[in-house]
């Protein structure tokens, strides 16, 4: 296989934690000449939550869809090695990206250029992976790949905070993350350490979205069935943006399934348009970000 070929040399800077845009734009520091990571990448966003199964990938997808929709150049990468997302839910499980030199061509559907390893394997195949061979893999994804010029690069973490995590926070110049949560305790409990890992590594945390907030009954009143602004509270007392709510919504659910994400199939709808919102509200925060910093967009 051209590809996933176990390397632990580091490909990356790491002096400066990994997070800082400007420090890494090319890095002179020290002893270390190489370029950053992604240097032709605007704004790199990592989705995640310390919690499995709250729409991450979910919110990643539909996020890369509305912001490609805006005209932005977008890519999306599924970081999830042990339970890639994105060809199912951008309906490509046969897809197979060509091969370029020795780097690899990402897919790309409805404007959004896609790498998973869900394209490189059978899916149906188990991937047993060591810690080394996650990071070198996600680094491969990185280097590897010819995203060229992007204004957004999305990352769909996976569950928890192990080692993919670690390696992408450490690694790459994130401009930020993504938090996302479903209402109840249980959910935030677990969030609570996403966001505890990302401060840790200095990664900004650009707001928590809240997932599955309540379901609309046919009469217009809405059944908070996970509970009651449990994403907004969390946000608050972690003293972070509250980035907006997204219904429970079957049409949400199909799209996943059926490979058309709803903010294709059902644009219009009230959750396409919350996460419209929150993709809005998520490019708002990046300018004042870089405005802050004295950064030209
Ligand atoms: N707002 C929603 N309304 C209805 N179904 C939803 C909603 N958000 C997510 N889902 C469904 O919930 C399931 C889990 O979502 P998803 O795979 O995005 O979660 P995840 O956090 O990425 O999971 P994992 O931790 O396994 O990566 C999927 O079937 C998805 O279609
Ligand atoms: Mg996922």
């Amino acid at each position: 296989m051209t590809t996933l070929h176990d390397e632990s040399a580091p490909s990356s800077c790491s002096h400066h934690g990994g997070n800082d845009h400007s420090a890494h734009a090319s890095c002179g520091h020290h002893n270390c000449n190489q370029e950053r990571p992604l240097k032709e990448v605007k704004q790199i966003i990592a989705v995640a939550s310390g919690k499995g199964g709250v729409g991450k990938s979910t919110f990643a997808v539909n996020l890369a869809l509305t912001l490609a929709k805006t005209g932005a150049k977008v890519g999306l990468i599924d970081a999830d090695l042990y339970g890639p997302s994105i060809p199912t839910m951008f309906g490509l499980l046969d897809a197979k990206p060509e091969v370029e030199g020795k780097n690899l061509v990402p897919l790309e559907k409805w404007g959004v250029k896609l790498m998973s390893i869900g394209f490189l394997i059978e899916s149906d195949t188990a991937v047993i992976w060591r810690g080394p061979m996650v990071s070198s893999a996600v680094k491969q994804f990185i280097n590897e790949v010819e995203w060229k010029e992007l204004d957004y690069l999305i990352f769909d973490l996976p569950p928890g905070t192990g080692d993919i995590q670690i390696t992408i926070a450490q690694t790459i110049p994130l401009t930020g993350a993504i938090i996302v949560t479903t209402p109840q305790d249980v959910a935030i409990a677990d969030v609570s350490k996403a966001v505890s890992m990302f401060r840790k590594v200095n990664v900004p945390i650009l707001g928590v979205v809240e997932n599955m907030s309540y379901y609309e009954l046919p009469d217009g009143t809405k059944d908070y069935i996970f509970g009651h602004h449990g994403g907004e509270i969390f946000a608050r007392t972690q003293g972070l943006a509250f980035l907006g709510s997204i219904p429970i919504d079957r049409a949400v659910r199909e799209g996943g399934d059926s490979g058309t994400p709803c903010i294709v199939s059902h644009p219009d709808s009230a959750t396409s348009k919350a996460i419209n919102q929150a993709g809005m509200e998520v490019v708002r925060r990046i300018s004042i970000m870089e405005a802050e910093r004295g950064v030209e967009l």
